[in-house]
């Protein structure tokens, strides 16, 4: 494939509609698609190759949220100046439209209560490949100083949270990022990776690895499901396992616990 293929290619799937609305970031396409190139083949194979691949790391959890939509809506809630449990309840009717924030809903009290067990009151929180996860904050009840930085590839869902941080978080931000190409660079007590650990490794086999020592954090909070998105097959031994090999060797302790769903991993680094 040559070069002006290549940027055809990017710019077909920047402007295609089913990514059109991500604005996805270049990098995330261009490390992915450099990647099958090296693959070999032609260009009809490396293109088939890339589309599929972009498909099961970036479309399988699209969700059908209008985030414009959304927002105005979101700020109308907040003008009328909603107790915390309006909040909540809220909270939970966004989650909802989110399949993977939609799979721990029955389970979120436990789930953050383990987790913020696990962590206590850092100063300074990274949450990876976010989604909606930044609407647990109010079932961690951290103090509004704890810096929040929640990062993600997809930028309508980005700009939806900060206008959400600006009604309750002071302390949080959202950012556009891969962080597969470029790890935050920020340290932090704790990093949160949820649900995503399986489909980096999907991405770039053997990167989980890389990916967790470049973290400038002393805990990572990974977490993984316990069954396949339709609930059929167990997914434990083979998302354990993941793990156990992304820190193999490493002087690093890990804890484990499974939260209804979801196994969570809390993996020390010294
Ligand atoms: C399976 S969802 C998990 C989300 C969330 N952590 C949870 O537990 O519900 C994956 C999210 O990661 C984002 N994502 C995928 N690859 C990413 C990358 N390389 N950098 C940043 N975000 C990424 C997707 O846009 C999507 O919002």
């Amino acid at each position: 494939m040559d070069r002006a293929n290549f940027e055809q290619e990017i710019a077909r799937i920047r402007n295609s509609r089913k990514y059109r609305a991500l604005n996805l970031p270049e990098d995330i396409l261009q490390e992915m698609l450099t990647a099958e190139v090296a693959l070999g083949g032609n260009k009809a194979e490396i293109t088939q190759r890339f589309r599929k691949k972009l498909h099961n790391v970036i479309a399988s959890y699209l969700d059908e949220i209008d985030y414009a939509q959304e927002t105005k809506q979101m700020k109308a809630f907040f003008q009328a100046n909603p107790t915390n449990e309006q909040v909540k309840a809220w909270a939970l009717s966004v989650m909802q439209k989110h399949a993977s924030t939609r799979e721990r809903l029955p389970n979120i009290a436990a789930f953050c209560q383990v987790l913020r067990a696990y962590i206590g009151t850092p100063h300074r929180i990274l949450d990876l490949a976010c989604a909606l996860d930044p609407l647990l904050l109010p079932w961690l009840a951290l103090p509004s100083e704890t810096e929040f930085f929640a990062y993600d590839i997809h930028q309508p869902r980005i700009e939806f949270l900060n206008t959400f941080f600006t009604f309750l978080y002071p302390s949080a931000h959202a950012i556009q990022q891969d962080i597969l190409v470029n790890p935050p660079t920020q340290s932090a007590e704790c990093a949160f990776f949820f649900k995503e650990a399986h489909r980096f490794e999907k991405r770039a086999p053997g990167c989980n690895r890389a990916f967790f020592q470049a973290l400038r954090v002393n805990l990572i909070a990974v977490s993984l499901p316990t069954e396949d998105l339709r609930g059929h097959h167990s997914l434990v031994s083979y998302h354990t396992q993941l793990i156990y090999t992304a820190i193999a060797g490493l002087p690093w302790e890990l804890k484990q616990i499974q939260v209804g769903n979801e196994l969570l991993f809390f993996i020390h680094k010294p």
